[in-house]
């Protein structure tokens, strides 16, 4: 990827998130084509990067959408995912969203508990529906991920377990008003390690072997959750091939399409994070680069700890250790700690790289910071696809009620 961030700089300002378009389409042709063997869709993990420009770059590209709010929903079928393409995620779904994805007639709504079935189902009567449905089973698997996006043990509040789920399908079969379709599992996300993948998959497929002979449902959709990971370090990753050969060769037997929900391995490394350096500073022997984004913009650093790579560009100087902060009132308000930096100056650029995943879905106004610009590059034009957001659009829904 070439991006001339100088450029872009002064055309939108900074802080602002560039997305490389065509990496997008590279990435979910990689993992289409890893599947091709069966019949398959590839929902994209909205969560990851719902700008609506880029969930509708994928729907142009035929992906369909995972989704987990109604908003979420909303956002696939205003861009055009087609409906029956769209699936609805999420431990703790309300009434009304239950209700609106069900009028919305979308692929299927994804189960997490036997309380929700039962609202899935009153919810479906009240409409006079049959409401489609998948559940999110909880294999039990530990994926070797960090704790926090971690989600197939059963200390995590995800999915059911198989016994729960066979008591769930069959309370399905005898309803009038559930229709069920699909299982589902997801055991954590930023996976680099192919076999827990393997094992939770074999567990899930025996499960719908089991519900086809015992239960006399026949599945048609077997949702292998997304979580797929990308380089931001060194990291070694699955191989998309291998991924897919062991889905494919763990439904040997099932006349089933396969759904796969990649969020971060689409459009990770797709997104830069650009900011401008304010100013150095060092307190007592510890050297500070102050940027003028933050981790209202980018929290991942501050959340997970998690590593992004840190350029300065247009610099070759000596480097030395610094930590790269924003100007946030928070210690915990850091991009990278104990970094090789060389000296920056007052508007020197920095990019942030790996940050068109979970970066700007996970920004927020703290401080009264208006979310920043986030621009597209495709066939080499570079385009705004959000507004940076100013002083009046962050009091906009306040300003009201002043007395
Ligand atoms: N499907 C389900 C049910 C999920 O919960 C997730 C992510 C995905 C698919 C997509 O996972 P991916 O392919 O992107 O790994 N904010 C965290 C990541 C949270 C992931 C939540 N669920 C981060 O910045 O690392």
């Amino acid at each position: 990827m070439q991006i001339d961030f100088k450029k872009l700089a002064q055309k939108y300002q900074t802080p602002y998130y560039v997305y490389d378009f065509d990496y997008i389409t590279k990435q979910y042709e990689e993992l289409k084509n890893a599947f091709k063997a069966r019949k398959s869709l590839i929902s994209y993990a909205v969560k990851a990067n719902s700008n609506l420009s880029v969930v509708q770059h994928l729907a142009q590209q035929g992906a369909g959408a995972d989704c987990v709010s109604i908003g979420e929903v909303k956002r696939a079928l205003k861009v055009g995912i087609a409906k029956y393409k769209i699936i609805f995620s999420g431990v703790g779904k309300t009434d009304d969203e239950i209700r609106q994805a069900l009028e919305f007639d979308i692929l299927m709504i994804n189960v997490e508990s036997e309380a929700e079935l039962k609202r899935v189902e009153l919810i479906a009567e009240e409409l006079d529906k049959e409401a489609r449905i998948s559940i999110r089973v909880n294999p039990n698997v530990d994926p070797k991920t960090h704790p926090y996006i971690s989600t197939g043990l059963h200390e995590n509040k995800f999915g059911v377990d198989i016994n729960t789920a066979k008591r769930m399908y069959i309370m399905s079969k005898n309803s009038k008003n559930l229709d069920p379709i699909g299982i589902h599992c997801h055991i954590g996300s930023q996976l680099t390690d192919l076999e827990p993948i393997k094992e939770s998959i074999n567990i899930v497929a025996n499960l719908v072997r089991n519900i086809k002979s015992a239960l006399d449902i026949e599945l048609k959709f077997f949702d292998v959750g997304g979580g797929l990971g990308i380089v931001y370090d060194n990291e070694t990753l699955i191989d998309t091939y291998e991924y897919a050969q062991a889905v494919l060769d763990s439904l040997f037997g099932l006349d089933i399409t396969v759904i796969c929900e990649p969020g971060r391995f689409i459009v990770g490394n797709s997104g830069v994070f650009v900011t401008k350096v304010l100013y150095e500073k060092t307190n007592g022997d510890k050297r500070f680069v102050v940027v003028d984004g933050a981790m209202n913009d980018l929290l991942r650093p501050t959340l997970y700890d998690a590593y992004h790579k840190i350029e300065v560009l247009d610099k070759d100087s000596d480097q030395s250790k610094c930590n790269v902060v924003g100007p946030i009132c928070e210690s915990g308000d850091f991009f990278a700690k104990n970094i090789e930096l060389p000296k920056t100056e007052h508007n020197d650029l920095m990019a942030i790289y790996s940050a068109g995943a979970y970066g700007f879905t996970m920004a927020s106004n703290y401080n009264t910071r208006g979310r920043v610009a986030e621009i597209a590059i495709e066939n080499n034009d570079d385009r705004l696809i959000r507004k940076r957001e100013t002083f009046e659009d962050l009091i906009a829904l306040e300003e009201e009620y002043l007395k």
